[in-house]
């Protein structure tokens, strides 16, 4: 008797197969970027795995090579000394890079495509949560190395988490054990970094999967001529198992040979912690509110009632930020539909939206840009300017050529 038969004749699978094997999958490059997200993860859990059996997280002082060094410092050099060692923490560190992009990039299709609407809202606020996740557990992951580099960064997220007035202090005793860096910094970030947030993250990815399954894909648009009111795909089992088994084989292998050739984050450079602050910017997704610090004078400073005040630090890191995070989750609902959406929209048919994405996008460049005030002698009155006139002349073009391209397609 198959193995396959044995299971059945126990599991039912042949009633599991018709039910979820034979779900059409759309055939859309478009569609692999929340895939290669979920490649990300997988990945991440698994080399993280590798590092949890190698690392301390601990800031007690040992030694090594006649130095006194923290010991989450040394644990890393540790694992770098190991057979594939480095690769392998090279390579979570890259997974972690391709995954921020590739969320964000989903983000970005769902965004322009209109995905966000009726019936997917809860899709897209879940989304939301997932981005939001993604990039917290990132940053945390800075902070456990101990170098230089890490305590900086953290130093920067610390200051930006403290400013919120009447709960900062809060905030800093959950996320960070107290005034960062105490003795429990950095086993309660240990903690939130591979247990407790990647926990919330499998369980909201699971649920996003799940809705997506019910909801069926949106329908690229070419669907709604070759096979109107069809659902167009190739089925689960064995298609489209078969083209994800192809594409995550891709992504390991170019995940592999980045992490080999460019060894991210290589701690020997940065050193351990001391005295002096390295001179340093964030990764590349939060150099856009690490520009808008770098342009806010320290002067602005509102008083509140209680001796708090909203600071330049909020008003930065988390005000902005946050307006930005709010218009998102009120999007399906401002800007939604009374019947389901079935076929993605065209980005020339919503010239505003498309514009508006275009706009936003612009604002981010050029407040990363901001982060190189120095180097590039801008002054602040320069750089607001350039924040408040580039996004709005992107805007403006792009509204004017979606406008054209709709007007001769439609
Ligand atoms: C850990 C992060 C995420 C993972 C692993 C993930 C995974 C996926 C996958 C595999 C799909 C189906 C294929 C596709 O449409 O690309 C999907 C669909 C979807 N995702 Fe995500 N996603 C994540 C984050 C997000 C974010 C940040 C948003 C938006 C805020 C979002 C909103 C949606 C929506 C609305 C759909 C349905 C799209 C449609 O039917 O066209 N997801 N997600």
């Amino acid at each position: 008797m198959s193995v396959y038969k044995w299971l059945d004749e126990r599991l039912d699978l042949d009633r599991l197969n018709k039910k979820f094997m034979r779900k059409a999958f759309p055939v859309h490059h478009s569609f692999f970027l929340g895939e290669i997200a979920l490649f990300s993860f997988i990945v991440l859990v698994l080399t993280g795995i590798f590092l949890t059996l190698n690392f301390e997280p601990s800031t007690r002082m040992v030694k090594y090579e006649g130095q006194e060094l923290p010991a989450a410092y040394v644990s890393v050099l540790y694992i770098d000394s190991l057979p594939f060692g480095k690769v392998i923490r090279s390579a979570h560190h890259w997974a972690a890079h391709i995954m921020v992009a590739s969320v964000f990039l989903h983000l970005l299709r769902i965004l322009i495509s209109g995905a966000y609407k009726k019936p997917r809202e809860l899709n897209w606020l879940l989304g939301l949560a997932l981005l939001g996740l993604t990039v917290v557990i990132a940053f945390i992951g800075y902070s456990l190395p101990f170098d230089a580099f890490s305590v900086t960064a953290t130093q920067i997220g610390y200051g930006i988490g403290k400013s919120i007035p009447y709960i900062g202090d809060w905030i800093a005793q959950v996320v960070f054990g107290g005034e960062y860096p105490t003795l429990k910094s950095i086993p309660r970030l240990y903690a939130l970094h591979v247990l407790w947030l990647p926990l919330l993250l499998m369980a909201l990815i699971g649920l996003h999967m799940l809705i997506m399954i019910k909801q069926k894909h949106t329908q690229p648009k070419y669907a709604e001529e070759v096979a109107p009111g069809k659902i167009l795909g190739v089925p689960m089992m064995p298609m489209q198992i078969s083209v994800m088994s192809i594409l995550f084989l891709l992504y390991l292998g170019v995940l592999f040979i980045l992490a080999g050739a460019i060894i991210a984050h290589p701690i020997e450079v940065y050193g351990p912690p001391g005295t002096s602050t390295p001179a340093l910017k964030p990764d590349w997704y939060f150099l856009w509110i690490y520009g808008i610090l770098q342009i806010i004078p320290s002067t602005w400073q509102i008083p509140l009632p209680g001796g708090a005040s909203i600071t330049s630090e909020f008003i930065g890191g988390v005000l902005i930020p946050g307006i930005l995070g709010l218009v998102a989750v009120l999007l399906p609902f401002l800007d939604g539909r009374k019947t389901k959406m079935r076929y993605v929209e065209l980005p020339s048919q919503h010239p505003m939206r498309t514009s508006v994405t275009v706009g936003l996008l612009f604002f981010f460049f050029v407040a990363t840009f901001a982060g190189w005030k120095e180097e590039f002698g801008m002054t602040n009155a320069q750089l607001w300017a350039m924040l408040i006139f580039i996004p709005l002349g992107a805007w403006f073009v792009t509204y004017v050529l979606m406008r054209q391209i709709w007007g001769k397609e439609g």
